[in-house]
């Protein structure tokens, strides 16, 4: 879908669809105002009907026939002024297009929604609406030799009154759109098969996304890790004849001296079947999305790159398979990992830690102001904190933490503190090594992250847990409610736009 601001009065446009709004139990306002008093009252009488109440996920149609030149009007509910945020922006663009969409509309014009009476700054808006639209639009056929039409608007006019916001309008419609195409890389890479999604094609993806944005990209294969003793890392992958990568991006490469660093780090299991700790059929079932982390890096890092965010941005992406054959890691094994920690294995299904492990002392080279790692690494946390709700955060700096927590907030990628409290290291103490990949039954999400602070040695580090994020979030408008969500990449750009504006 081609997004492009226009500047004009809606009631004007000959789009098949124009986009109105309404906040719920409020007065007709703005240009859906302009636009009921060029239909002689006719959203009014929808409203005046009980038949639209501008209720949050609401919409109504109404067919001006020659009145205005527009084909048809959608009218979509903000829900209240109370609750109003850019969130409710997203999700009324999102809403909107997809019903335009419904309606075959092929040219859709929509108004700044949240620009008028919300009072939100209309470039924020104008990326709101992009974000919301083109998210809504994502799809993934797989490999579907035949597939139904889209059934999705081809073009989508911002309409701006005012000439003088032209401008605003675009530079938001720029953000929205280097934002999405990150979380719509994420998507596919989640969503596509093990077979197709290995630790090489991520590896390639990486690479031609560097060559499109400017980003640098360096891929180091088994033997460099081999040399740089990754060895919990290689651990896991040495049970696959898939090969593992361990893959760099970095955003403003050549300024790092001069910028503050954040690194990224992501979970690239590309199929974990639990290795020989084997999953049972249902808990491998949805394990091609185990390497959801690592997509949301390396979307992050395309929209931190789009958006050219003033700052020393890394992104590390390790991947592997965990797969079984005569060569897999084994529990009881004793591994060490490139910091020297020796890590005895109690559960080869613990291996997002093992990846992380290597990946988060490689992290320290960069002298890093912070880094964030992002995983689906426990089903624990999604007992915790429920399927498809929230992402756990575990950090050993408050101001980061907050930062993240500001991020979640303006994005709406949600994220909830979790305690690193001393008390879990007890759990992973081992006999054998230093200390051991599994905590046990209970506890697991904290002991999990108190196995990761073993490899960090700098003092701003924060963790996400977002296996229940990964597949199947439910609800909003703007991500499919099956399938890859995308999660992270708005929330970690967002992070690294904060950062940059301290
Ligand atoms: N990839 C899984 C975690 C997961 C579970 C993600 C469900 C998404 C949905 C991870 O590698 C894993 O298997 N974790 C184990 C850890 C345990 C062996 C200590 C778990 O959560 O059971
Ligand atoms: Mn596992
Ligand atoms: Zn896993």
């Amino acid at each position: 879908m081609d997004i492009k601001a226009v500047q004009g009065e809606i009631q004007n446009s000959d789009a098949d669809a124009i986009i109105v709004n309404l906040f719920e139990g409020a007065a007709v306002s703005g240009a859906t105002q302009a636009v009921d008093t060029a239909l002689g009252g006719a959203i009014s009488d929808l409203i005046a009907s009980g038949d639209f109440t501008g209720k949050d996920g609401q919409t109504g149609v109404i067919y001006p026939r020659g009145v205005i030149p527009a084909r048809r009007v959608i009218l979509v509910g903000l829900g209240t002024q109370a609750d109003f945020s850019v969130e409710a922006v997203r999700r009324a663009a999102a809403t909107a297009v997809k019903k335009a969409g419904e309606l075959k509309a092929k040219q859709a014009a929509t108004v700044l929604h949240g620009a008028g009476a919300g009072g939100l700054d209309v470039r924020v808006a104008a990326q709101a609406v992009s974000e919301g639209s083109l998210l809504a639009s994502y799809r993934y056929h797989g490999q579907k030799t035949s597939d139904a039409p889209e059934n999705l608007p081809e073009s989508l006019g911002i309409i701006a009154f005012d000439a003088g916001d032209v401008p605003a309008v675009e530079a938001g419609i720029r953000d929205g759109s280097a934002i999405a195409a990150g979380v719509m890389l994420a998507r596919d890479l989640g969503n596509l098969p093990p077979n197709i999604c290995t630790p090489e094609y991520m590896a390639q993806t990486a690479r031609t996304l560097a060559e499109s944005t400017g980003l640098r990209c360096e891929v180091l294969e088994k033997a460099q890790m081999q040399a740089l003793k990754m060895g919990a890392h290689l651990a896991v992958a040495q049970g696959s004849d898939t090969p593992p990568r361990f893959i760099i991006l970095e955003h403003n490469a050549e300024r790092a001296s001069e910028l503050p660093t954040l690194v990224l780090i992501g979970k690239g299991v590309t199929f974990d079947t639990g290795g020989y700790s084997l999953k049972p059929g249902e808990g491998m079932a949805t394990m091609k999305n185990d390497m959801s982390g690592a997509a949301a890096v390396i979307g992050a890092m395309g929209a931190i790159a789009g958006l050219d965010v003033p700052l020393h941005v890394v992104g590390l992406a390790p991947a592997a398979d965990n797969m079984i054959n005569g060569h897999a890691y084994r529990p009881q094994e004793v591994i060490t990992a490139s910091n020297g920690v020796t890590i005895e294995i109690i559960s080869t299904d613990a291996e997002g830690r093992m990846l992380l492990a290597d990946a988060l002392v490689y992290a320290g080279r960069y002298q890093p102001d912070a880094v964030v790692d992002i995983a689906t690494l426990t089903g624990a946390c999604v007992v915790a904190l429920g399927a498809g709700v929230s992402a756990g955060v575990f950090s050993t700096d408050d101001t980061l933490r907050d930062h993240i927590q500001a991020a979640s907030a303006a994005t709406g990628e949600k994220v909830w503190p979790l305690p690193l409290f001393p008390d879990y290291e007890k759990a992973i103490e081992s006999q054998t090594a230093d200390i051991k990949n599994s905590g046990g039954r209970t506890g697991g999400v904290g002991t999990s992250a108190i196995f990761l602070k073993h490899f960090v040695d700098y003092p701003v580090w924060a963790h996400v847990d977002m296996a229940g994020m990964a597949i199947n979030v439910p609800d909003i408008p703007y991500v499919p409610a099956q399938g890859s969500s995308g999660y992270g990449v708005r929330l970690l750009t967002a992070l690294a736009q904060q950062m940059a504006a301290r």
